[in-house]
């Protein structure tokens, strides 16, 4: 897994923990038609959860995967499962009501559950422990924001106490402890899923890409088709959706380091504070920290955060490559960390209304159903996604199908959908028309920029050794212009973040063609 060719194919050219000390279980690409009940696109979380439910329940599935297991957010996530939600209970509660907000609750306890039921059935060593967490008050949020979300979330149903003191920190603080979480090693984990999943016939294929997805069949880039009853796209973002869908959510970047701390000197716990309210994201990013076994002589302390727009860095326009210095700032000043020994950064998808879009496509046929939009829960999101979806496939009624249906729409939400709109048109035309370009000759190795081909915008990169790579600049998506992000060594689109290598090789959503490349004659060097 140290292999660079490796990790060109995760989102991103930085290795997190997990990918760094897990060997997927499956390395199978797909070499003929097949015909099947379901036929799963995606092998993170969500993927292999609806997989697993499914083979459990009697289903013939097949799972396609284009990188290998993991190898997009599951594998760059920091893996807290818990029941204190990004969008606190008071907020959701303003926005869902009493009983609604209730379900939700209850969705993300019954997700830690099933993980640990599924984890103990299937003897799984993933590390899986239950944890307390402690939710403390940004300086920059009200001062009333904890009593708030102890009341709601004792409404909701959630296990919750006030505590005087976090356990662990640096800086003592009040806090809420939300009691009976849970973390586990995910990689591990969905090894484990693999296995599970093969035993009962289920399929699964990596390094396919699904290129073509309609109700009927997916064929992938090498031209098999696999016939199919039921599709799933378990994607993160859907790449089956030009126009419903990203809309409804924002692509954020965020960012983790892994820091060593003396063994067993720290708890085993969650920690999170309530974010940062002077920042102008629409959503305030917060910090997120655990504990992980690493060595006999230390233990990870993993602290993510410092989140933006993908591609667009906000006020302070602190470059993506700067963000782990401002984390590590953030996280010397509360837990007594030693040497940096890993830094990785991931992508979020922000649904409106603060819960993951899980069931039918909307505006498709009736047997085709996408997860996406799980936010900073995508671990209990994904994990519940398997339950849900599996019931919808089986024909079984599920309380929760309304509540998760990628189909809803507020009339709040509706205000939001035409900002976006807004501000999307605002954004093609201000980077294409606004965005200068550079000459060639002036990038230097290591360095990036957009240049103009005969006529064309195209992204140019030269690595260290001064190899040149050019693609065009246009999403493959829906056309807005890519940025460079010099941390992951990737273009990024700010419209709806979709992310592409430096080779072009799309590598996250909603866009599902690549960049095509050219060479230094603007004449293309792959098919378009
Ligand atoms: C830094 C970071 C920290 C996080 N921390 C937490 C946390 O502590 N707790 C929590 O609950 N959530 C957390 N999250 C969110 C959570 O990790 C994600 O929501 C979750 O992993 C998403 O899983 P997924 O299966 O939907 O997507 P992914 O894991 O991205 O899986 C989608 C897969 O689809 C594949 N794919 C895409 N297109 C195609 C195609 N055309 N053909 C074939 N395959 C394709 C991709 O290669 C990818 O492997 C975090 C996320 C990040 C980035
Ligand atoms: S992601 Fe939609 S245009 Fe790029």
């Amino acid at each position: 897994m140290n292999n660079p060719e490796d990790a060109r194919i995760t989102s991103g050219k930085n290795m997190s923990y997990w990918t760094d000390t897990a060997t997927p279980a499956v390395q199978n690409p797909l070499k003929e038609n097949l015909e099947t009940d379901v036929v799963i696109v995606g092998g993170g979380l969500a993927g292999l959860s609806v997989a697993y439910c499914l083979t459990q329940s009697g289903k013939k599935v097949v799972l396609i995967e284009d990188g290998f297991i993991g190898s997009g957010e599951t594998g760059r996530t920091t893996a807290h499962l818990v029941t204190a939600l990004d969008d606190r209970y008071y907020h959701l509660e303003k926005l869902f009501g009493d009983e609604k907000t209730k379900l939700i609750a209850e969705s993300h306890m019954m997700a830690i559950d099933f993980v640990e039921q599924t984890v103990k059935k299937e003897n799984i060593d993933c590390g899986f422990e239950r944890v307390n967490g402690y939710l403390f008050r940004h300086p920059s949020d009200k001062i009333d924001s904890l009593p708030q979300e102890l009341k709601a979330a004792l409404k909701a149903g959630v296990e919750i106490k006030e505590v005087d003191e976090a356990p662990g920190m640096l800086r003592v603080e009040k806090a809420l402890c939300f009691l009976n979480q849970a973390q586990f090693h995910p990689l591990k984990y969905l090894n484990g899923l693999c296995k599970a999943i093969e035993q009962k016939g289920g399929k699964i294929f990596t390094g396919t890409h699904a290129l073509k997805i309609n109700h009927e069949s997916i064929t992938t880039a090498e031209k098999f088709t696999v016939k199919a009853k039921h599709i799933v796209v378990a994607t993160n973002s859907p790449v089956n959706n030009l126009f419903t869908m990203f809309e409804k959510q924002y692509a954020y970047r965020t960012y983790v380091i892994g820091a060593l701390v003396k063994k067993d000197s720290l708890p085993k716990a969650l920690w999170w504070d309530t974010g940062d309210f002077e920042d102008n994201s629409k959503i305030p990013p917060y910090h997120y920290v655990r504990i992980h076994p690493y060595n006999a002589q230390y233990d990870l302390l993993i602290s993510g955060g410092e989140d933006h727009l993908t591609a667009e860095t906000g006020k302070t326009k602190v470059p993506e490559e700067n963000r782990y210095k401002l984390l590590e700032d953030w996280t010397r000043n509360y837990f007594p960390i030693g040497e940096i020994v890993y830094h990785w950064s991931g992508q979020v998808l922000e649904p409106m209304d603060g819960i993951a879009f899980i069931g039918r496509n909307p505006l498709d046929h009736d047997n085709v159903y996408i997860i996406t939009g799980d936010s900073g829960n995508g671990m209990t999101h994904c994990s519940f996604a398997g339950l849900l979806i599996s019931d919808l496939i089986n024909g079984k009624e599920n309380k929760w199908e309304k509540l998760y249906s990628p189909s809803r729409f507020t009339l709040k939400e509706s205000g939001a959908v035409m900002q976006l709109l807004t501000e999307d048109l605002m954004n093609v035309l201000k980077k294409w028309f606004y965005t200068g370009s550079v000459e060639l000759s002036s990038i230097k190795n290591s360095e990036a920029g957009i240049v103009k081909l005969d006529g064309k915008k195209c992204g140019a990169y030269r690595d260290e050794s001064g190899k040149l790579y050019l693609v065009s600049a246009e999403c493959t998506h829906l056309k807005c212009m890519v940025l460079w992000n010099n941390d992951e060594k990737s273009w990024d689109c700010p419209c709806h973040g979709s992310r592409f290598t430096y080779e072009g090789k799309v590598i996250n959503g909603p866009a599902n063609f690549d960049l095509p490349a050219y060479n230094e004659n603007a004449v293309l060097t792959e098919p378009d």
